[in-house]
């Protein structure tokens, strides 16, 4: 048994210690946002925030998530909430500045790499509120252990709903 906290919440877990992440969040904590694309750190669809930093729930084993804060896309709009002092009521009803860019922008094609591409670019947006073009393909493409793969194409207008979101955020600081 273990015990992790998920988008803010403790949550009981009897899985093995072994069991990727990714698993747990979906079997055990019907959490369907991270998805299962390559199971090799090679896609980015399954990733999720680990005290803030973006990793590969498929080869991120249960125990090394015991002690830190999970948050999955689920948990972007309670995350954002906290960040800026808005209440638990308010945020139900809104999302995360990055999920909302993704809407306006009209960001997904098929979406199956989207989870991935949203919390990527909360990751990189907490590090820096204004990225260049240049920092927002780097973060995307050389910054973790692959690429964030979109077989769809939707490259473009990543890099638009990021710098959308950018806006947004900044405009609330
Ligand atoms: S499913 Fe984890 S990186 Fe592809
Ligand atoms: S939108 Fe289809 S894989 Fe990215």
């Amino acid at each position: 048994m273990a015990m992790i906290v998920v988008n803010g919440v403790r949550r009981e877990v009897q899985a093995p210690a072994d069991t990727p992440l990714l698993y747990v969040l979906r079997n055990d904590l019907e959490l369907s946002g991270p998805q299962f694309g390559c199971g090799l750190a090679q896609c980015g669809s399954c990733s999720v925030l680990l005290d803030g930093k973006e990793i590969r729930s498929c080869v991120t084993a249960l125990s090394a998530a015991v002690g830190k804060e999970v948050t999955t896309l689920e948990g972007l709009p309670g995350r954002w909430a906290q960040q800026k002092g808005i209440s638990q009521a308010e945020a139900e009803k809104t999302l995360h500045p990055v999920q909302q860019a993704w809407i306006e922008e009209q960001t997904p094609l098929c979406g199956f790499c989207q989870n991935g591409m949203m919390i990527k670019a909360t990751e990189l947006l907490e590090r820096v509120a204004t990225p260049t073009v240049a920092e927002i393909k780097e973060a995307f493409t050389t910054s973790g252990p692959s690429a964030h793969l979109c077989r769809c194409g939707s490259y473009t207008a990543i890099i638009q709903a990021v710098q959308r979101a950018a806006m947004a955020m900044g405009g609330n600081r």
